[in-house]
């Protein structure tokens, strides 16, 4: 059931949480839409766009992601994984760095936007374990010059997971304030 929420951002910031328990109902399309809108209008160097995503609704590749990734064990209860895919030849510079830091503003937009729409997600690591990424490519095709940043499975919430409180003034140093 599609929930409407309004809340503003620093709300929606501050309630994004990990979520890897699902209900199993299938996320629509128009979310997936939504949620790759918000991916795609994260900042990027120089406005270069770095940023491929891949969207996996398939129940075998599910499972088998999730058989082969050490912590994506959630994926298959989600219904969707979205793989958010750096190409660094699109970058600024040419450069992986630029491309990772790219699409990890994206990856933030993608959870951001989850938490908007009531929907549940959580970044699971593809990047930078080198068998890991051998490994996605492999099940999924894709070429050697693209790199799998992360899986992102997005999904209803099932259970009641909270956002956990971060905030240490002692990371702040007010330089001269
Ligand atoms: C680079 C990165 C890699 C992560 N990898 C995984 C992962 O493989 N599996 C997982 O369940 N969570 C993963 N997470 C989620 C973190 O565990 C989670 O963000 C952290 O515990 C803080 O919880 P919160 O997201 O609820 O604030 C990752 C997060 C980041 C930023």
């Amino acid at each position: 059931m599609e929930k409407l929420m309004i809340k503003d951002t620093l709300t929606i910031i501050a309630e994004r949480k990990s979520v890897r328990r699902f209900t199993g109902e299938q996320v629509s399309k128009e979310n997936i839409y939504k949620i790759l809108r918000a991916a795609m209008a994260a900042p990027a160097a120089i406005h270069m766009i770095p940023w491929k995503f891949i969207v996996l609704t398939d129940k075998i590749k599910l499972q088998t992601l999730a058989d082969g990734l050490p912590f994506a064990k959630m994926l298959p209860g989600a219904g969707t994984g979205i793989i958010v895919c750096a190409v660094p030849k699109d970058a600024a510079m040419g450069s992986e760095e630029f491309a990772i830091l790219d699409c990890a503003c994206a990856s933030e937009n993608i959870l951001l936007a989850a938490e908007a729409l009531g929907l549940g997600a959580v970044w699971t690591a593809i990047y930078p374990n080198k068998e890991s990424e051998e490994f996605v490519r492999k099940v999924l095709n894709i070429p050697s010059h693209v790199i799998p940043l992360n899986l992102i499975p997005v999904g209803y919430p099932a259970g009641d997971e909270k956002p956990k409180d971060k905030f240490d003034d002692g990371n702040i140093h007010w330089e001269n304030w």
